[in-house]
């Protein structure tokens, strides 16, 4: 089985392929599945900004046309990138108390994974924060229960 911290340490390594020119916010995902394969992704960002695809979407969709469908949970970690060192950080990434999924991606989530537990990620390869996806996404919406 997958540590909490080598699930971390995955998407901190994916988010290091972010493609960001606009934002530079770089996002890394992994979902492990119940086997203990675990599928990541990074955030792709648009020139026409509305069609960046977030990692956490990213990791699901590689997830699912691989044919995995039983979710455990997922990592994330994101950053702004200064590209230049910084006091908080030595690796020119800002520090940060670790981000959470966005709207579209809980939403996502919960349609193909249901309640996995997300864990947010630093970048130092720990876990600061962790929810329940039902407690990221009350009463969310679903053709099935
Ligand atoms: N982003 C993610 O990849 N995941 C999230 O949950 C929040 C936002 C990306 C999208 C965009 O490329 C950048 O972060 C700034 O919003």
């Amino acid at each position: 089985m997958t540590e909490e911290n080598g699930l971390v340490s995955a998407a901190l390594e994916v988010s290091k392929n972010a493609v960001a020119p606009h934002s530079k916010f770089h996002v890394g995902a992994a979902l492990e599945a119940h086997d203990g394969t675990v599928y990541t992704g990074c955030n792709v960002e648009s020139d026409s900004f509305g069609l960046t695809i977030c990692a956490e979407r990213v990791a699901l969709t590689k997830a699912l046309s691989e044919g995995a469908r039983d979710f455990k949970r997922i990592a994330i970690v994101g950053a702004m990138q200064t590209g230049e060192l910084s006091e908080s950080s030595d690796s020119g990434s800002e520090a940060t108390s670790g981000i959470g999924p966005c709207g579209a991606c809980r939403q996502l989530l919960w349609d193909h994974c249901r309640n996995i537990e997300v864990l947010s990620g630093s970048q130092q390869g720990l876990v600061v924060n962790r929810w329940m996806l039902a407690d990221l996404l009350p009463d969310a919406f679903s053709f099935k229960n």
